[in-house]
């Protein structure tokens, strides 16, 4: 279908919305009018964890066909998997959908897919993660901060710990910007504080096993290592367990941060088995479809859109978040 015959076709899905919503009265601006379904390609991570379960639910939830979508869920082969993403992302592109929204594996090795989808005049919109790309190529990134998350898990430390700590980082999967952001935003602030004595960082994959088994070499090398910073839960429920098994308290002789914000950590935090826990805010569908619609319409949209979240700084918190239902 060339770009012209889409156009019409999506601005007569938009037009025929405003219709139905007019003729309506009161329905929402998402339902659909008469005419075909806005196609929507998303190369996705896939299964890797607790966050990224809740975030792919609720973007597919909320591109339904009820909302006037038909969604192409892609998710890459495994968690790391770029080429299965670049693959998906072509032939979206081959198929002519209306969108793409990417979540990336990987921050770089974007351009030529970006470019292919500018050619094709297939708008890209980035959820989460973002891209080694310019900014020119893709409508706008929807996530949390992610360097102001970590810098508040930061702010949470240097505040537990006046006068400095020994502390170790469990890192993401390598190359990934939200990895970086997270260290970014934690690294400032810090900076300027006396004590910080950093043992290391090493990648534990997001995984709780991962962060298990690294923790228990660090304490054998480090036996007075005071807090760790986990840039997800699972990593810093693993490196719980392996604080316990080195006979030590979790909350008391180890601090442990997270980002995220699961039940798994929630409760973690309930437990005492972690000490802070910072929101990542995974539902952010009602942000994408806005922004889809919008990009579709020819409307401006911001380049940044940031999902906003909270923390969770004790276990009395940890279990309030617990009884309001914050989990996921
Ligand atoms: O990109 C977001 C990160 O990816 C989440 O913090 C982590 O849990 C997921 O694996």
């Amino acid at each position: 279908m060339t770009h012209n015959k889409r156009t019409l076709r999506i601005l007569g899905f938009i037009g025929a919305g405003a219709i139905a919503l007019g003729l309506a009265g009161c329905s929402t601006g998402t339902e659909s009018g008469e005419g075909d379904l806005i196609t929507v390609g998303f190369v996705a991570v896939g299964p890797e964890g607790g966050w990224r379960d809740a975030n792919e639910q609720a973007i597919q939830d909320a591109f339904s066909e009820e909302a006037g979508f038909d969604l192409k869920y892609a998710p890459a082969a495994n968690p790391t998997d770029q080429k299965s993403q670049i693959d998906a992302f072509a032939t979206f592109v081959n198929d002519e959908v209306d969108v793409i929204l990417l979540t990336a594996t990987e921050a770089s090795g974007w351009e030529d897919s970006l470019e292919l989808a500018q050619e094709a005049e297939i708008p890209v919109i980035l959820l989460d993660r973002g891209v080694d790309a310019s900014d020119d190529l893709y409508v706008t990134r929807i996530a949390p901060d992610n360097v102001k998350v970590a810098e508040e898990v930061g702010n949470w430390a240097t505040s537990v710990y006046p006068d400095g700590a020994s502390y170790y980082v469990l890192e993401g999967v390598p190359g990934l910007s939200v990895v970086n952001e997270r260290n970014e935003g934690f690294d400032a602030a810090i900076a300027g504080k006396d004590g910080w004595d950093k043992i290391g960082a090493q990648t534990a994959n997001w995984t709780a096993d991962e962060g298990k088994s690294v923790i228990e070499t660090v304490l054998k090398e480090n036996p007075g290592l005071q807090f760790i910073f986990a840039q997800n839960d699972e990593m810093g429920i693993g490196a719980a367990a392996a604080v316990t098994a080195a006979g030590l308290t979790p909350g008391t002789d180890v601090k442990i941060a997270t980002i995220d914000g699961t039940t798994p950590a929630l409760e973690a935090l309930a437990a005492g088995q972690l000490s802070f826990v910072a929101q990542y805010n995974p539902f952010f569908g009602d942000l994408a479809v806005d922004a889809v619609k919008k990009a579709l319409a020819g409307e401006s949209v911001d380049k940044t859109i940031i999902v906003p979240g909270e923390n969770f700084d004790s276990a009395e918190a940890g279990q309030a978040a617990l009884d309001a239902g914050k989990g996921f």
